[in-house]
């Protein structure tokens, strides 16, 4: 034996869960709060016609941070007022390249910024500064990057089929992403020569307020984009607005099919992305401990907020064992608490209403037999906050194996043969994503013609790019966004039919 071996025998290395950090937070500062925010409508603040304010607040903390404006239908309509105004004067006219260089001034106004931002969306949103800074906040500047290189080359995108611009499109995002969303609504609809009214969540409209700072920062005409905030109210009236012709809704499914309901026979063109309830599919060949790795990103990555979360996991049974084990042992080294300490892997549940949800379906989850496995950790007092969780024993049948979780919650089921994974994985209502975790590329492909899910990822999971189109199957909606894919639901073509889907 070498005298390394015998050192290393001597002194074990210490268990994970021994690990300790000092705190780490990030500083406030950098954000300035106004007290009452207005909506943004034709360039301008306006007050709200409601006369309607109310609170948000900081979910790691309870504290509120502002006053913000609860939209009424007269906003809504002077809202699509000023963006059909700014189609018609201006925008839908103007070179494509003057188009691109707008976006390319967001994207870098955004990266120059991106501190601010990132501290702005964990202190409104109660995800960890870490995420926001290295995924959020990149990923939502590489959008309107991606999407600015394209406004000048839709002839090229779709060739003969004369690309031109929808005109007024309305924008309802979710809490889990807030800027990066807005990115991903606002960019190719820029891009492709449309208007934007756009409504953020009523949880987090904070970083949607302060990037209209970014467009005045970036010159960009007043009216192409509005913003105007509120809750479902303030959504629903502009789903129903009359003079919007297109509807971009990311959220749950519930909302999003009373949506299409509302929309049907307008001629109003629709993209939903909805919910998801992904498996993440592990065969006995997978490198486990990187398989570990994926299998925690897919579901503590955002508390679980994730509508692509890989909420199931599916393990190959002679591999279920040591799995299982290496997976409680790595959720012990996962620090939960303050969403602005850098060293914090799962921050604060967005709502008290979401925190109430994932308990009611925890609850189920035990009531209905399966096991529950919680790592010891102590959460703030203060705040909303949910310990990672895994439940074994799940059988297909059970709540926390159908429905959407939105948490940081898991459910493992076990396969024996590649059959009975994809049939377990596709015995879901959504479609949105999956993962695979095995050493075979054949597998992989095997696996990916079969999963009925917009995005398969191997051997990884929860990667995004601005390059690669994003969307579902079944109840987890319909249209695309990102890549060329991402263009086309804002366009209209003369003649030709639409690819795709
Ligand atoms: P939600 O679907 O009610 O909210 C999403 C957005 O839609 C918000 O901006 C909201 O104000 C707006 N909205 C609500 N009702 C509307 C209506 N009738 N017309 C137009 N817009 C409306 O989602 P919620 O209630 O915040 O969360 C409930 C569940 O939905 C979550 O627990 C989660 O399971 C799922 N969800 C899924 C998301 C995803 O990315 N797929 C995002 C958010 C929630
Ligand atoms: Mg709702």
């Amino acid at each position: 034996m070498s005298e390394l071996d015998r050192t290393h025998e001597r002194a074990p290395a210490p268990a994970p869960s021994d690990w300790t950090y000092a705190p780490a937070p990030e500083g406030r500062d950098i954000v300035t709060l106004d007290e009452r925010y207005g909506l943004f409508v034709g360039g301008e603040w306006l007050e709200p016609r409601s006369g309607e304010h109310y609170a948000t607040i900081s979910p790691a903390t309870e504290e509120p941070l502002a006053e913000i404006a609860q939209a009424g239908a007269e906003d809504v309509d002077l809202a699509v007022q000023a963006a059909r105004d700014a189609f018609e004067n201006g925008w839908s006219a103007i070179s494509p390249s003057e188009r691109s260089k707008y976006l390319f001034r967001i994207a870098r106004i955004l990266q120059e910024r991106s501190r601010e931002f990132a501290v702005l969306e964990s202190l409104n949103g109660g995800k960890p500064i870490r995420e926001s800074r290295d995924v959020d906040l990149p990923l939502a500047a590489a959008h309107f990057f991606y999407y600015a290189g394209w406004a000048d080359k839709l002839e090229y995108a779709f060739p003969n089929r004369r690309p031109r611009p929808v005109g007024v499109a309305g924008q309802i995002i979710p809490w889990n992403f807030p800027l990066l969303m807005l990115a991903w609504k606002i960019a190719p609809a820029l891009a492709a020569g449309n208007t934007v009214v756009l409504k953020p969540a009523e949880t987090t409209p904070l970083s949607a307020l302060l990037f209209c700072d970014v467009l005045r920062q970036a010159e960009l005409p007043p009216g192409v984009v509005n913003i105007v905030t509120g809750d479902g109210r303030t959504g629903a009236e502009l789903v129903k607005h009359e003079d919007v012709d297109k509807i971009a809704f990311t959220g749950s499914t519930e909302v999003g099919k009373a949506i299409q309901r509302e929309l049907a026979g307008t001629g109003k063109k629709l993209t939903l992305e909805l919910g998801g309830k992904a498996a993440n599919v592990i065969f006995d060949d997978a490198a486990l401990d990187q398989a570990v790795e994926g299998i925690v990103n897919g579901i503590y990555f955002n508390q679980g907020h994730v509508c692509c979360a890989g909420s199931r996991l599916l393990v190959q049974e002679s591999i279920y064992e040591p799995l299982v084990a290496k997976l409680k042992r790595r959720l012990a080294t996962l620090r939960v608490g303050d969403p602005l300490d850098k060293n914090t892997d799962v921050g604060a549940i967005n709502s008290r209403m979401q925190l109430e949800k994932i308990q009611e379906l925890v609850a189920s989850g035990e009531e209905e037999g399966a096991e529950i496995y919680q790592p010891p950790c102590r959460l703030p007092e203060k705040g909303y906050f949910f310990a990672p969780t895994v439940f074994t024993n799940v059988a297909q049948s059970y709540r926390i194996a159908q429905e959407e979780i939105f948490g940081p919650v898991l459910s493992v089921l076990t396969f024996r043969t590649p059959d009975e994974a994809v049939e377990k994985a596709n015995n879901t209502a959504y479609g949105l994503s999956a993962g695979v975790w095995t050493e075979k590329g054949s597998r992989i492909l095997w696996m990916a013609q079969r999963l009925r899910a917009g995005v398969v990822w191997a051997n990884t999971y929860n990667r995004f790019d601005p390059t690669a189109p994003f969307g579902g199957y079944k109840e987890s909606g319909f249209g695309r966004e990102g890549g060329l894919h991402g263009l086309e639901p804002y366009l209209d073509f003369d003649g030709a039919e639409t690819f795709g889907g």
